[in-house]
C-alpha cells in the first residue's frame, strides 16, 4: 500500500472535518436517492459520509479507510448526528472486501491523488458498484491553485509538496487526470466537471493558512519533507511564515480547483 502523505494530525483533520456535500460533493448530490446503498472509500473523519447517510436513508452507507485511527472519529461524528444507517471499516481501496455489484453509489473524495494505483482503485470501485450505478470521485489539482498576494516563502510550498506527494506514489495533479484514469479502468460513460474552493474572508484565510501552513511545520508532511531531504526545518519555517503573511493580507485570496467525475458502472 502507498504511504498516505498527510497523516491525521489536527492541522490536517481541521480541513477534512469542514467538508460537506455542499462544498465537496455537490456534483453527486442529484444522484443520492433515499434507499440507495452507498460506499465512501477513504472516508477519513466521515463528515461527508454522515451527510450521505442522511440523504440516502434508509439505504445503507459504509465508510472505509486504510487508517483505523481516523475511523474512531468518523464513528463518533456519525453517533453525534444520530446516523443509524452507517458503518465504518478498515479497507484498502485497491482490494475491497465486498462482493461484486453491492452498492448503488461508490464515492471517493481526495483519495485517488494519494494512492499507488488509481486505475486499479477505480476498477475496484466499479466492481463493487451495481450495473447502472454511479462511481464518483473529486480530486484536487494543485497545479491549478492560485493565490494572491504571493509572499516569497509561499513560492516554495508547492515544489516541496509535489516532491513529497510524488515520492509517496501520489499525484498532486490528479484532478486533470480523472477522465483518463476512469477510461483506463474500463468506464465508457464518464462525465467531467470542476469546482473550486475559494478562501478570502479573514476567518477563511486564518483557517486555510492554519491547515496548510501549519501542516508544513507540523504533521507527517513536515517530517517527511525533512527526512527525505526535500526541505530543511528552516525552509519549512520560511514557507510557514509565507502562509502567515498571506493570511494577514487584507486582500488575500486563494482558489483551489478540483476535477470531478461521475462514471456510469
Ligand atoms: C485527504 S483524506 C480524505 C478524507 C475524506 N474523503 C474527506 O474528504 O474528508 C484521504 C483519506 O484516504 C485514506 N486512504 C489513503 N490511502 C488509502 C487506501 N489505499 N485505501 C483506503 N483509504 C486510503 C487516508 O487514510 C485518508 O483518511
Amino acid at each position: 500500500m502507498s504511504v498516505y502523505t498527510h497523516g491525521h494530525h489536527p492541522t490536517v483533520l481541521s480541513s477534512h472535518t469542514w467538508r460537506t456535500i455542499e462544498n465537496s460533493a455537490a456534483y453527486l448530490a442529484g444522484h443520492l436517492r433515499p434507499g440507495a446503498a452507498l460506499l465512501d472509500v477513504g472516508c477519513g473523519p466521515g463528515t461527508i459520509t454522515t451527510e450521505f447517510a442522511a440523504r440516502v436513508a434508509p439505504g445503507r452507507v459504509v465508510g472505509v479507510d486504510a487508517a483505523e485511527d481516523v475511523l474512531a472519529q468518523a464513528r463518533a461524528h456519525a453517533a453525534e448526528r444520530d446516523a443509524r444507517n452507517i458503518e465504518f471499516a478498515v479497507a484498502d481501496v485497491h482490494d475491497l472486501d465486498f462482493p461484486d455489484d453491492t452498492f448503488d453509489v461508490v464515492h471517493a473524495h481526495q483519495v485517488l491523488q494519494h494512492i499507488a494505483d488509481p486505475v486499479r482503485a477505480l476498477a475496484e470501485m466499479r466492481r463493487v458498484c451495481k450495473p447502472g450505478g454511479i462511481v464518483a470521485s473529486r480530486e484536487a489539482d494543485f497545479g491549478s491553485f492560485t493565490w494572491y498576494p504571493q509572499p516569497p516563502g509561499m513560492d516554495d510550498w508547492l515544489p516541496v509538496y509535489y516532491k513529497i506527494a510524488r515520492g509517496n506514489g501520489g499525484e498532486p495533479e490528479a484532478g486533470r487526470r480523472l477522465v483518463s484514469w476512469a477510461r483506463e479502468a474500463g468506464f465508457t460513460d464518464v462525465a467531467f466537471s470542476s469546482s473550486v474552493w475559494a478562501f478570502a474572508t479573514p476567518a477563511e484565510r486564518e483557517w486555510w493558512s492554519g491547515t496548510w501552513g501549519g501542516r508544513m511545520v507540523r504533521s507527517n508532511v513536515a517530517d517527511q519533507a525533512v527526512a527525505k531531504g526535500h526541505a530543511t526545518r528552516d525552509d519549512l519555517e520560511r514557507i510557514h511564515r509565507g502562509w502567515l503573511e498571506w493570511a494577514a493580507a487584507p486582500d488575500g485570496v486563494f482558489t483551489a480547483q478540483h476535477g470531478e467525475i461521475l462514471c456510469r458502472a
